[in-house]
C-alpha cells in the first residue's frame, strides 16, 4: 500500500481546509505513512487503538484483519469470544438463568487467539482446542445474543479485551469497543450497512463454509439480534459520540479499508505535528 501525496481524491477526504495545507499535510503523511509502512522507523512510539464497532456482516472483521495487518498491530474479533463462550455454555448445557452456574462455568473459560501459518488467519481457541469453524455456525449465532446481554459474561470478557489492549497497537471489532471496552481509543469508527447486504454477505460466507441458510432465515437472525443488541442494559450497541459512521451497503472492501487507515493516518499525524511544534 502507498500513500500518493500528489492524489487529491484522498487529500479531499482530510481534514484539512485549504488547498495549500491539504497538499502540504497529504506530503507529510505519504512520507510518514510510506515509511511506517514500510518499517522503516517507527511512526509514532506510542500506538494507538483502532476501535470498529457496528452491525453484524457489515465487513467489520475483514475490514479490522486488513488494518490491523498494514499497520503491525494485533487483531482482535470480540465477536469470536461472544461466540466462544455460547459454545462453551451449549456443551455444557449451562443454565442461562442461574448467575451462580454462569459465573462459575466462565472460570473454566480460557480462550485464546492463535495465528494459523497455513491460512494465515487468526483463530480462536476454548481451553486449547481450535473452534474457529464451530463458532461461526448458525446455531451459535440463533443463540449469541442471548449470551451477549449476561452481565457476567460482558464484564468477563471487557476485562479480557481491555487487558488484550493494555499494551495498544489493536484493532479490535465488535459492539462496544468505542464506548465501554476503550472509551480512549484514538480511532472509532461505526459501521452499518442495509440488510440485504448484510445478509447476502452472510450467506456467502457460510456456503463457502459448507453451510445452506436461506436469506430469510439469515435476515430474522440479523434483526433479531440487531435488536437484542442495540436495546439490552449492559454496553447496548450504539454509535460512540466521537465515532465516524461508515455505510458499506454500496462500498469495496478496498474502500472500507482505506477509510479507516485514512482516519489512523489523520490521528498520527496530528501527533507528529504537535509533538513537532513542541520546543
Ligand atoms: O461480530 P459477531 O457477529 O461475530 O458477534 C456475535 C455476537 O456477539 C453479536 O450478535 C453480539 C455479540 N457481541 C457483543 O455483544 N459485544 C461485542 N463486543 C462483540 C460481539
Amino acid at each position: 500500500m502507498k500513500w500518493d501525496a500528489a492524489e487529491n481524491r484522498r487529500c479531499k477526504k482530510r481534514p484539512w481546509r485549504t488547498k495549500r495545507k491539504c497538499v502540504k499535510a497529504s506530503q507529510s503523511l505519504a512520507r510518514v505513512m510510506n515509511n511506517y509502512l514500510n518499517n522503516q522507523q517507527p511512526l509514532y512510539m506510542n500506538k494507538i487503538v483502532v476501535a470498529i464497532d457496528g452491525y453484524s456482516s457489515c465487513g467489520k472483521s475483514t475490514t479490522a484483519k486488513i488494518v490491523a495487518k498494514e499497520l503491525h498491530y494485533a487483531y482482535i474479533d470480540t465477536g469470536a469470544m461472544y461466540r466462544t463462550v455460547t459454545l462453551y455454555f451449549l456443551e455444557h448445557y449451562i443454565d442461562l438463568t442461574n448467575p451462580r452456574k454462569i459465573s462459575q462455568a466462565l472460570q473454566d473459560i480460557h480462550i485464546t487467539f492463535e495465528r494459523n501459518s497455513r491460512t494465515q488467519r487468526n483463530e480462536v481457541f476454548l481451553n486449547g482446542l481450535n473452534v474457529e469453524d464451530e463458532i461461526r455456525k448458525m446455531y451459535i449465532s440463533n443463540k449469541v445474543s442471548e449470551v451477549s446481554v449476561i452481565p457476567e459474561v460482558r464484564h468477563c470478557l471487557v476485562r479480557q479485551q481491555q487487558k488484550m489492549g493494555k499494551k495498544r497497537g489493536v484493532v479490535m471489532d465488535g459492539r462496544d469497543i468505542g464506548t465501554t471496552v476503550f472509551p480512549d481509543a484514538e480511532v472509532k469508527v461505526f459501521m452499518t450497512a442495509d440488510i440485504y447486504t448484510r445478509a447476502k454477505r452472510r450467506q456467502q460466507e457460510l456456503l463457502e463454509k459448507g453451510e445452506m441458510v436461506a436469506l430469510n432465515e439469515i435476515m430474522e437472525n440479523l434483526q433479531k439480534r440487531d435488536l437484542i443488541d442495540s436495546t439490552r442494559k449492559e454496553s447496548p450497541l450504539v454509535q460512540a459520540a466521537d465515532a465516524k459512521l461508515l455505510d458499506t451497503s454500496y462500498i469495496t472492501i478496498d474502500e472500507q479499508v482505506d477509510f479507516v487507515l485514512g482516519m489512523v493516518a489523520a490521528k498520527i499525524f496530528q501527533r507528529e505535528f504537535s509533538e513537532s511544534d513542541k520546543c
